[in-house]
This record gives C-alpha cells, structure tokens and sequence, in this order.
C-alpha cells in the first residue's frame, strides 16, 4: 500500500520551503527590530494546559483537539495554539524574576482537528508573539503595530485591523446578558449550534459562520440594534480601549472597531483584534489576537497581564501565491562541469568553493552535454568548466547562464572572478 499524507497535512517540497524561509526571514527580523526574542516550547503538552486556558467550551477544546495517552497514560495533546505553552514555560522558568516584561516571538506548527476546507489545514503553521509583564495600554499599541509590520515586511498593503474590546469576565458576563435577552425572541430560528450556545455562552453566536445565524445578527427580527460590548465597559475599561485606539491612530495605523470581534478562545480580555483577507472564502482569518490579562493566573501563577497574537503562515502564504508576489531569490551558485580528464579534479574543487558558494556537480560521469542540462535545470547562474586544455594550462572556463557570457579564468585568479559576477548590480535590490 502507497502511503499519503494524513488528511489536513501536507508536504512542503524544496520549492515551497525556499519561499516560506523567505517570510520567514522577514518575519525574524521585524522582532528582532522590535526587540523580540524567541523562544520554543514542545509540540505537545498536557491537555489540561489547553483545556483550562482556551476554554472547555471553544471548538478548539470541544471538538479539535488532538488528544493522546502516551504510553504511561499520561493525558497530553498536541498543542493548539502556542499563548498557553509560552506562558506555562514564563511560569516554569521564572522568567519573571529575570525582568518584570518580556517580548517573545514564536514559529512552528499547531494542530487543530477541524474539516479540512482551503485555508484550514490540522496541521498548520504559526507565527506569533508575546508580550508577558505589562497592561499599559502602549502595550497593545505596539503589539498591534508589530502585527501591522509584519504583514507590511511580506508586502501585504492597504491592511485595516479590526479591534473591539471584550472587557473582563464581569462586564463580559454582563453583555453575555443583554445579548442573550436580544436574540431571544429569534431563538427557534438559531441554528443548533447557536440555540446551545445561547444557554452556555451567547457570545460564541458572534462568530458563528452558519448564514441562518448571520442573518439574525444583522437584526433585522427586532426593532433594537444588537447590543454592543463596548456600551456595558465599566469606566477603565472602555477609557483604556480609547487610549488603544489614539495610540493607533497616532501611529497611522488603519483599524476599525468591529463589535462582532469576540475571538474563539476564552483568555481574552479588553483588547482583541483580528486580520482578514478577501479571497481565502470562509477561512478568512490571516491572524488574530488579544490580551489575556487573567492566563497566567489560571495556571497557578501570580496576577500577571499580558497580550499577543499570532499569524497563519499557511493562510499568508497561500495569498502570496496566489497574487504572484513572492519574489523568488536569484540563486547565487555554480554547477562545476568536467571532462574526462579532469572529473577526478571537481569533487576536491566542490569542497573549497563551497566554503563560500552554493556549488553543485554531476555525480556520476555523465557527458559535457548531460552536465550542461543538469546545469541549466538546476537553476545555477555560472558554470565553470573544467576543460582538459585549459586545466593542463591552470585555467578553467566560467559561463555565465543568465547573460551567455563566457571568459577563460586562471585559477588563481578564479575567486575575485566568482566575486565580481556574483556582485549586484546597480539598481539590483
Ligand atoms: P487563533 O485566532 O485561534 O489565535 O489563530 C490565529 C491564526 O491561526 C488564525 O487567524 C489563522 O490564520 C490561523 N489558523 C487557525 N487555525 C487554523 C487552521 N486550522 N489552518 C490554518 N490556519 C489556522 C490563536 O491561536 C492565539 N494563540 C493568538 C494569540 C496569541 N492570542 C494571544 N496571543
């Protein structure tokens, strides 16, 4: 039997991957410019961290996580999202005594056991940060401004973050209220899901994706406008949210508050906000995030506020392609050609050129002809050509492939050769 792929995986093969490692370098060095350092925590850990911080109730507790027994019953899961492991790992390691605020950038897959559809894959990759230690409104600001550049670093233009702020567990509980006694009168026309939800958790119905519910929303049923969250913040609440919004607009960043905005986890509180792009269906979400002021508290520690995001690469990704803007990095190597005489020469040669450059040879004794192919597939911009003659006189050839030039080069001189091809040229990027 021929083996694929788990359902919701995919490969990415060496074309994919020099595109990703392109966004991924941009990525690294937007935090690193902001002063954001990395860190990495294991793919899976125990399921209650997950369970406690996302909520029993979030479809991703509900129904997509993927939990296991390992084989001394421990129950664990692979990780979700990465906000509940990078704060487990705060707590774990003290991080606190280290400097009361930490910035912190993470990439790697998470898992979520949903259907799979374009743009929502169970295995799928994340990029995100962190900011653990303050509850200074600038905080958000900056966390939102670095979401911002993030995507401006991929050439993403013209980007309008949605923001809302979801209060606290009191004021929520509040609003949970009033929502609940305004969609009352349609609940027979809810779908199962929202009807459920009504009872156990109003808020969910916001960001329902099933069209009988988004057309109740939309309000028509009743004669007053759905009630927003905004409207029942206690006076710190909603002042802090304004401070948010001027310090956004301070900074030229476009956003725009979206009461609907309630995000599919349980840690938030005050500030959410969220990305979407045209184009992906109903998967639209490029990234997302918030503050969780109370987290780090549920897992035992001590009261400390903190706010991130993070980013799906796949999703970022697939736009990418899809508008043709992924600049493909002109290769900067050579495929080392030879002759009869001279194959015995190439592999000591490949060793030292590839101290400095990416170098690429025939491995088994095909003809000049078959060598000069492989060249051109591989994508090399210079050949250089061992000749029998010239090698007897110390020269070797080098071809350029993208201008067809050629020059005879000593061997000595050989290396400042390389370097003034391989130069850029002006106007080059
Ligand atoms: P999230 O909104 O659940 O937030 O996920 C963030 C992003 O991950 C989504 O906007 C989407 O682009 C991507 N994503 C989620 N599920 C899938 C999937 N099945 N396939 C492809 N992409 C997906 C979080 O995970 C929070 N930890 C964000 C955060 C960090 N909040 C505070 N700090």
């Amino acid at each position: 039997m021929r083996h694929q792929a788990p359902r919701g995986t995919r490969d990415l093969l060496p074309a994919d991957t020099e595109r990703w490692q392109w966004a991924e370098s941009r990525a690294r060095d937007v935090f690193e410019r902001y002063s954001y350092r990395e860190i990495r925590t294991p793919m899976f850990e125990d399921y209650e961290l997950f369970a406690r911080t996302s909520g029993e109730s979030s479809d991703v507790v509900e129904k997509e996580m993927y939990r296991f027994h390992d084989l001394k019953g421990r129950d664990l899961a692979l990780r979700p999202e990465g906000t509940a492991s990078v704060c487990r790992a705060y707590l774990e390691h003290n991080l606190a005594s280290e400097g009361r605020v930490h910035r912190l950038w993470y990439l790697g897959p998470m898992f979520r056991y949903g259907r799979p559809q374009k743009g929502r894959f169970r295995q799928f990759w994340q990029v995100g940060a962190e900011l653990i230690g303050t509850a200074a409104p600038t905080a958000d600001v900056e966390m939102i401004a670095l979401f911002v550049d993030l995507y401006e670093a991929w050439g993403f233009e013209n980007l309008v973050v949605q923001v809302n702020s979801v209060g606290t567990p009191e004021t929520r509980q509040r609003y949970a209220e009033r929502l609940r006694a305004w969609l009352e009168p349609a609940r027979e026309r809810l779908g199962n899901d929202s009807r459920q939800r009504l009872e156990t958790n109003p808020l969910r119905i916001l960001d329902s994706k099933d069209p009988r519910d988004r057309e109740i929303l939309a309000g028509e049923f009743s004669d007053q406008p759905m009630p927003h969250m905004l409207d029942v913040l206690d006076d710190a609440g909603r002042k802090r949210f304004d401070e948010v919004l001027v310090g956004l607009t301070g900074l030229g960043i476009d956003h725009r508050v979206d009461h609907g905005l309630v995000r599919g986890l349980d840690y938030y509180t005050h500030t959410a906000f969220e990305l979407h792009a045209e184009g992906l269906g109903a998967q639209s979400a490029l990234g997302g995030g918030g503050r969780y002021d109370g987290l780090i508290e549920a897992l035992g520690g001590p009261a400390t506020p903190g706010i991130g995001f993070s980013i799906g690469l796949d999703r970022v990704m697939m736009l990418l392609e899809e508008r043709g803007e992924l600049p493909l990095e002109k290769q900067q190597s050579i495929y080392l050609a030879a002759m009869e005489g001279t194959r015995s020469q190439v592999p000591t040669m490949a060793r030292a050129l590839r101290l400095v450059y990416a170098v690429d040879y025939d491995l088994e004794g095909r003809s000049l002809n078959a060598q000069m192919k492989a060249a051109d597939r591989s994508g090399a911009r210079l050949v250089i050509l061992l000749g029998e003659d010239e090698w007897e006189q110390g020269t070797v050839v080098v071809k350029d492939l993208s201008s067809g030039e050629q020059e005879t080069v000593e061997l000595e001189h050989l290396v400042e050769a390389l370097d003034r091809r391989f130069e850029p040229s002006e106007g080059s990027p």
